[in-house]
């Protein structure tokens, strides 16, 4: 048993569901926003309200039901789905944020694919384009890493000089030629939020290098490398960020473009999720 308090409300949860994880999941996928699709291609075989778990934060944004959803795709790959995630800006601190990531670390996942909506900082994106995230920026948002380190799930000082795999990144590329996809590649910045930024902020990150701006992701790929799971990350460009298109950004414009993206992000996640190793 670990002394951190981080360690034991992970242990806590894990106990009370213990019993209704039907298989061990080898990959976790975080669904982002409006991107549940994915869930309705699976044959789902199990799934654990968030609300069933002791100590879980349970999401307050609309399009974001919460549960885990355990499946297995056509090839046998056997997958964990979290549909729907906290965000820090609903309150819960970094912590609880990646609890659920951790846990799925705890169930027995090797890999995790991120995804997330997120706003395009780069003039080549247009809304509906999917982008590879390279790299990112978190330097704006605390650290999930910060207090008592747990050694049960990493080192102090976790290195982050590659986060997103790149024999994952390969796999994605090659599925989207085949696919006839034009995928982007680009370098993600969480920022706090909930507020969208502002045409100055959007400059500043463009100038810092940031090619999408979200609200998710970067705090729970630091958490993964922490635990040495191996990352994807992919963001769906809904919108062009603040100032760079011609009116006002919305979660209604946002929840539109990923459904009318979900298509194409279902069969490229599910074809990577056949083809990777
Ligand atoms: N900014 C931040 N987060 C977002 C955006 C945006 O423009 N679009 C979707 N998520």
């Amino acid at each position: 048993m670990s002394d951190t308090k981080v360690m034991k409300d992970l242990e806590q949860a894990f106990e009370a569901i213990r019993s209704k994880i039907p298989f061990t999941p080898k990959v976790g996928v975080i669904l982002g926003s409006g991107l549940g699709l994915l869930a309705d291609r699976l044959n789902i075989e199990a799934k654990i309200p968030y609300s069933e778990i002791p100590g879980f934060p349970v999401s307050t944004v609309s399009g974001h039901a919460g549960q885990f959803l355990f499946a297995h795709t056509e090839g046998g790959t056997p997958v964990v789905l979290m549909q729907g995630r906290v965000h820090y800006y609903e309150g819960y601190n970094m912590q609880q944020v990646v609890m659920p990531l951790r846990l799925m670390k705890m169930m027995g996942i090797e890999t995790v694919y991120l995804s997330n909506a997120a706003g395009g900082a780069n003039r080549s994106f247009v809304p509906g384009d999917l982008m590879i995230i390279t790299d990112h920026i978190a330097s704006f948002v605390p650290s999930p890493l910060n207090g008592p380190n747990s050694e049960e799930l990493g080192v102090r000082f976790p290195d982050m000089t590659a986060v997103y795999d790149q024999h994952l990144r390969k796999v994605a590329k090659e599925l989207a030629e085949e696919m006839n996809v034009n995928l982007k590649e680009g370098v993600y910045i969480q920022l706090p939020g909930p507020q969208y930024e502002t045409p100055a902020e959007i400059r500043m990150v463009m100038a810092l290098g940031a090619d999408a701006v979200g609200m998710s992701t970067a705090c729970e790929a630091i958490a993964a490398r922490h635990m040495g799971l191996r990352v994807f990350g992919i963001s769906l460009i809904t919108n062009l960020a603040s100032g760079l298109g011609n009116g006002t950004l919305s979660h209604e414009e946002v929840k539109e473009c990923a459904d009318r993206a979900g298509e194409v992000f279902s069969r490229l996640i599910l074809g990577m999720l056949e083809r990777d190793e």
